[in-house]
């Protein structure tokens, strides 16, 4: 295991020392370093191990820049649970930049901007919501006169990592729905010289950007990804396979109608346009809110908001995927599941291989299927 004993990145006081001037309790941090590890999928034995690692790091500087967005990934990040938009802002990491979250506006904000890119080139986390419209030169979003992929190229030339957060970060998301009027790409269509982490979802849930810092802090470098670019200890498993009315699409007992039966005792939403089956990502278990809820959990499908181009490939969202000849009692999960992706798209497809090859890994011993990298980091 790898546990950085000094760190590149700002100036100042230790991570620990910075949360004991801060009033934070010893016992506090554990609970956090705990529930972090828990996510990542790591066993609680490693947590002191982690947390001493944590609180000799200097925190991170943070720039975050919102591109063609709705700002909806900053309005679910400043909801996180645990820790609280106050730990994480003013404890966790130096947010140096965040024309929503800073006081500054207008020619202050954007000096804030260059005089951060500037004090930390080399070291900062670049965070990125929004997508960068290409067309017509870029002129469907600028800001003080610059378009997106200027601010964003300046931007990551001087990052040590970047987080595209949100689905409109990650590919494009509904701007770069067909037929894509603004010529709308991810981030990594225009970064290509740096890691680039997607958190993908619209909006993503907050604990697992919270998550992938916590792991870039502690062992200094960024969390396993998939072929998609997404850390597998968020995105490791399909929905499907985590999804409470699981039993009920086994013993197919199915929602017809928003308003039937079925509806009103909870059964699967399959018939009526989930996309479970299709769709990898946390919520079942992380869920939203303070773990209040859910989409499934409150009776809608799931619209696959975490799939690469799920406007074009999963729509219509009230529909049932194509391809699936029927199932029931007598079908397995990885029957469907394989039928439902074939019968999609080519990154469907390629994710219930990942599910199978999960699955043979899972029966022969060899690695466990929710998070691929549990044990080595230890
Ligand atoms: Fe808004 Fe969704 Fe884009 Fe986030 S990913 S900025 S919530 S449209
Ligand atoms: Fe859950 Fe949707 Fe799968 Fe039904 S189809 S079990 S609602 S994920
Ligand atoms: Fe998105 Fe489906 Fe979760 S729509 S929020 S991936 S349940």
């Amino acid at each position: 295991m790898f546990f950085p004993s000094a760190n590149p990145w700002v100036e100042g006081d230790t991570l620990g020392e910075h949360l004991e001037s801060r009033g934070v309790s010893r016992r506090d941090f554990l609970v956090f370093c705990g529930e972090m590890g828990a996510m990542l999928g790591l066993s609680s034995l490693v947590t002191p191990k982690m947390a001493q690692a944590l609180s000799q790091v200097r925190r991170p500087s943070v720039i975050w820049i919102q591109l063609q967005e709705c700002t909806g990934c900053v309005e679910s990040f400043i909801r996180t649970s645990d820790p609280s938009i106050g730990d994480v802002v003013l404890d966790l990491i130096s947010l140096d930049y965040s024309h929503t979250l800073m006081a500054a506006s207008g020619s202050a904000a954007e000096e804030a901007l260059q005089s951060a890119m500037q004090q930390n080139h080399g070291n900062y986390i670049l965070v990125v919501t929004g997508s960068v419209p290409l067309n017509e030169g870029g002129i469907y979003t600028t800001i003080g006169g610059r378009t997106a992929k200027t601010i964003l190229e300046e931007a990551g030339e001087g990052a040590a990592a970047v987080l595209a957060v949100g689905a409109c970060a990650h590919w494009g998301s509904v701007q770069a729905a067909s037929p894509n009027p603004t010529g709308a790409v991810g981030v990594d269509q225009i970064i290509k010289d740096k890691p680039v982490v997607n958190i993908a979802g619209c909006p993503p849930i907050a604990d697992v950007i919270t998550a992938t810092i916590f792991h870039y802090l502690t062992f200094g470098r960024l969390p396993e990804l998939d072929y998609d670019k997404r850390p597998m200890f968020a995105y490791g498993a399909r929905i499907h396979d985590q999804c409470p009315k699981r039993a009920h699409f086994d013993a197919g007992q199915f929602v017809q109608r928003f308003d039937d039966e079925g509806a009103r005792k909870g059964w699967c939403l399959y018939e009526v346009g989930c996309k479970g089956p299709a769709t990898f990502s946390p919520c079942p278990i992380i869920q939203w809110n303070d773990k209040t809820d859910w989409p499934i959990g409150a009776g809608h499908p799931c619209i696959g908001c975490t799939e690469r181009a799920f406007w074009d490939t999963m729509t219509p969202f009230y529909g049932r995927l194509p391809g699936v000849a029927g199932f029931g009692v007598e079908s397995t999960a990885d029957t469907i599941g394989l039928a439902l992706a074939v019968g999609a798209t080519a990154g469907v497809a390629a994710h219930a291989v990942a599910t199978g090859v999960h699955r043979v890994r899972e029966k022969s011993g060899k690695q466990l299927p929710i998070h691929p990298d549990n044990g080595k980091e230890g």
